[in-house]
């Protein structure tokens, strides 16, 4: 089976960052230190220690925010990564969703000047969408949160349009995770990125040791030099794999979100459930797109991966369309 359905970018950790965590084996015996972590952190993103706080995953910063930060209302964008609305919830934020049209672009004008907490994904998980930092900046005040779950930045090539390095927004909180670029989603490693005061606030919602020593010596490597040379020279390639593929999927007459900014593309196509079961019989596993807000059944999500690998996707959606008899391309369904 190809795994297009899970956003992840490697099976596992590359052969630099293995031989890194086997290394550090023998540190198990100690309690972990975070120290090396949060100073490599905040070098990588050009800002003093006291802003990163080292997590447990994107996932621990999400619920660090739900139960360290109040809210009169949180506004979650939809459709998007359903995690943090989830979290908002249990710790008893009144929460209200902003479900976005296709193609899924943001206008500040649509947010209810009452909401003081506003979460968006930034390129957002499914749409694969990159909100221009200039809305980021209309959505942002003094006394609003605005979090920003940057866990795809990193697959924009110089990681245009993250705010991570910006200190000038009032409230922003950044979420990261190193966990899908670098294939350590069981290692469970994240950072927030955030004004003292916030930082402190989440921290205090933290366990004693809330992340591994090897989950902190992944920090450290995953933010060295080298590594992050390693991650931008994927962007840029996985930018023209994915236009490819879009091209290839378009050409089936599949609507492609279009302007795509991360390692998945988002497609509506006809009869989506038998589309991906057919694709599930040619051993294309994509990821259904009916369980994120505002999408329905003919929803799908779609990992890029290298070209063969795509190449093949592509000609497994047209074989399935094909045996489906609809397969005739039309053009004015193409999103362009
Ligand atoms: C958009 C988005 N943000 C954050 C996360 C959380 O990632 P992790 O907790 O593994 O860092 C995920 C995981 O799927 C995600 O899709």
């Amino acid at each position: 089976m190809v795994d297009c359905a899970t956003n992840v970018r490697l099976p596992g950790p590359p052969p630099w960052l293995r031989s890194r965590l086997v290394e550090a084996l023998d540190e198990l015996g100690r309690y972990p230190r975070l120290d090396a972590a949060r100073t490599a952190l905040a070098r990588r993103h050009g800002r003093p220690e006291d802003e990163v706080l080292v997590t447990a995953g994107g996932t621990e910063a999400f619920l660090l925010i739900a139960r360290a930060l109040g809210s009169g209302l949180a506004l979650c964008v939809h459709p998007s990564f359903t995690e943090p609305e989830a979290l908002l919830r249990g710790a008893g934020h009144a929460v209200d969703r902003l479900v976005l049209e296709p193609p899924f672009e943001l206008d500040a004008a649509l947010v209810p000047a009452a909401a003081d907490m506003i979460v968006l994904g930034n390129p957002t998980n499914p749409t694969s969408v990159l909100h221009p930092v200039e809305v980021l900046e209309a959505l942002a005040r003094p006394g609003r949160t605005l979090v920003v779950d940057e866990a795809f930045a990193d697959c924009v090539p110089g990681e245009a349009g993250s705010v991570a390095g910006r200190r000038d927004i009032p409230g922003v909180v950044v979420v990261r995770s190193l966990t899908k670029t670098w294939g350590i989603a069981g290692l469970r490693v994240g950072y927030v990125l955030a004004d003292p005061e916030v930082v402190e606030r989440l921290a205090a919602c933290q366990p004693q040791w809330p992340v591994s020593s090897l989950a902190a010596v992944a920090a450290v490597a995953s933010s060295e030099h080298r590594a992050v040379a390693e991650a931008d020279g994927w962007a840029r390639e996985l930018a023209g794999d994915r236009e490819r593929l879009a091209g290839d999927l378009a050409a089936l007459g599949i609507e492609v979100v279009p302007n795509a900014a991360a390692s998945f593309l988002l497609l509506r196509v006809e009869d989506g459930e038998s589309l991906r079961a057919k694709l599930g019989a040619l051993g294309i596993a994509v990821r259904r797109g009916d369980t994120f807000p505002g999408l329905g059944p003919d929803w799908l999500r779609v990992a890029v991966r290298d070209r063969i690998t795509n190449h093949r996707v592509a000609g497994a959606f047209a074989t399935a369309l094909g045996e489906r008899g609809s397969a005739r391309p039309s053009v004015d369904r193409i999103y362009r």
